[in-house]
């Protein structure tokens, strides 16, 4: 009866406080859990010092005292360290966050809280607990020292954190080469600070050895960055059209900046093969093995449809004409397939054998890589292209819009007819939606075969016509009467190539 007494007037003596502190806990786990910037921790200390005055109420009066002063201290300890924190998060990190737009760095914040739990312990521990150890840690010249030297290097790198924090060298999300290692910032830290390589490894650094050493920043000043590629080619081809080829396909790679302008210079005459090296700027350093990769890929279809050879020694002095034989044979079957192939594209089947058989001779055959462009809106054309291999998408951009497809061509479709037909610009751009090979005739094969078979035109009007109402409905222009427009299409041709009617 006499203990249920006392804790009830113990109860009712710390009722205020305690009843308080719950209130306060119950708002603040409600807040935390819709506002995230609130931080967690206040509720673990709000909880322990409910825990530990419940626990002070409820411990026998004639028990031990100096249990009783050590948990009176922790429990005042958690009280003011949640308010601390809390205070902290409020006026200083949102206002921050609401005056710079930023957080406020880890290392800065976790060194303001450390210090301040630090002097709320002291104080409680002088006030509450009657122990004093600012004068300990004053007087203690041998304890400081054996302190300071067991903490060298772990204050060497605090210090060196908290200039990075300060001076701003790197920032999360940036690229940096610390020695052999490169990888993306991932986390700056009182210690160390994490890079992530390309391999998805984690390298840790020693903030002081950061400090200490040359690294390089590659996403500043600009994301901007530069790559060269070396490429070794046959001493055959003269080095302008070279130059000309590596240009164009740095044109046609999306993530090759068009300024600065790159550059294809050569560095070496080597035992075998010129060595060009082609220099061009992309914009992150994180997709800088996939640009590469890329433009190596580019570089292999546009050498192959320009005829340049990247030679190597064995098979240049050894095999050289077994080559040649090879390529001749292939060139044969490609032949063979093209005229079986004319057979079936509607306008050329009403020509003659010779005349499939002259254009087949003619025509060049060009292949391209997945996503390379083979026609390009707006640029002038005088060859039409016939699908062998592969598949080809037709994209048409109107004014600032992003391009629209509006169709997707399969063996044996051709494409190019308009502008060869009618001396137009290129009105869409054709893309190969995989690796593509497509047989090209120029103009000038093609004004033969419409001198000795006029017919043709007809054909071709109508397809031209079928596709401009086409590509009008997907794009959404106004449609113009499809046999009219083939009429008019026709005359144009016809005086284009110089055709009587
Ligand atoms: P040309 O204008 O020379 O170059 C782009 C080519 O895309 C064009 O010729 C046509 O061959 C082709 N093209 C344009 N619109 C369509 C369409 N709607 N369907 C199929 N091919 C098209």
């Amino acid at each position: 009866m006499d203990t249920l007494y006392n804790f009830l007037s113990a109860a009712l003596a710390n009722y205020w406080a305690i009843l308080f502190a719950a209130i306060f806990l119950l708002i603040y786990k409600f807040a935390s859990r819709r506002k995230k910037f609130l931080p967690v921790l206040p509720v673990g200390l709000l909880l322990a010092y409910l825990a530990l005055r419940a626990a002070l109420i409820m411990y026998p009066e004639g028990a031990n005292p100096r249990i009783r002063v050590m948990m009176d201290v922790a429990a005042a300890a958690s009280l003011w360290c949640a308010v601390a924190r809390i205070a902290f998060s409020i006026f200083v990190e949102s206002w921050h966050y609401w005056r710079r737009r930023a957080k406020i760095p880890k290392i800065t914040r976790d060194l303001i809280l450390a210090v301040s739990y630090a002097a709320i312990i002291l104080i409680v521990l002088r006030t509450r607990g009657g122990v004093n150890l600012f004068g300990l840690i004053t007087t203690s010249a041998v304890l400081t020292m054996v302190i300071g030297f067991a903490a060298q290097t772990a204050l060497g790198n605090l210090l060196a954190g908290i200039s990075i924090q300060l001076e701003k060298p790197f920032r999360i999300g940036e690229w940096l080469q610390y020695g052999e290692h490169i990888g993306k910032v991932i986390h700056i830290g009182w210690e160390s600070t994490r890079l992530l390589t390309f391999d998805e490894e984690m390298v840790i650094i020693p903030n002081l050895d950061i400090s200490k050493t040359i690294f390089k920043n590659h996403s500043q000043p600009t994301l901007m960055h530069a790559m060269k590629i070396d490429i070794g080619v046959d001493y055959e081809v003269p080095p302008n059209r070279v130059k000309k080829v590596l240009l164009d396909l740095c044109k046609q790679e999306p993530a090759i900046r068009s300024e600065p302008k790159p550059v294809v210079r050569i560095t070496n005459y080597g035992d075998f093969a010129i060595t060009y090296q082609m220099r061009f700027f992309y914009d992150d350093f994180g997709t800088l093995a996939d640009v590469r990769a890329s433009v190596m890929n580019r570089i292999w279809y546009a050498f192959r449809r320009n005829n340049i050879r990247i030679p190597f020694p064995v098979r240049d002095v050894a095999h050289r004409h077994i080559e040649r034989r090879a390529e001749a044979a292939e060139y044969a079957r490609l032949r063979a397939e093209a005229e079986a192939m004319f057979c079936t594209v509607p306008f050329l089947s009403p020509l003659s054998q010779e005349a499939r058989d002259s254009i087949s001779k003619k025509m060049s055959v060009e292949e391209y890589g997945d996503g390379e462009i083979i026609v390009k809106q707006g640029d002038p054309g005088d060859s039409l292209y016939i699908i062998h291999r592969g598949s080809c998408d037709v994209e048409v951009a109107l004014g600032a819009r992003l391009p629209s497809k509006v169709a997707t061509l399969l063996p044996p479709a051709f494409f190019g007819e308009m502008s060869l037909l009618t001396g137009e610009p290129r009105s869409a751009t054709v893309r190969a939606a995989s690796d593509t090979t497509v047989f090209s005739i120029g103009k000038n094969i093609f004004r033969d075969v419409i001198a000795s078979h006029p017919e043709i035109s007809v054909e071709l009007a109508h397809a031209l016509a079928r596709r401009q109402a086409e590509t009008a409905g997907v794009v959404g222009k106004q449609k113009e009467d499809e046999d009219r427009n083939a009429s008019k299409l026709l005359n144009r041709i016809r005086i284009f190539f110089g055709i009587s009617a």
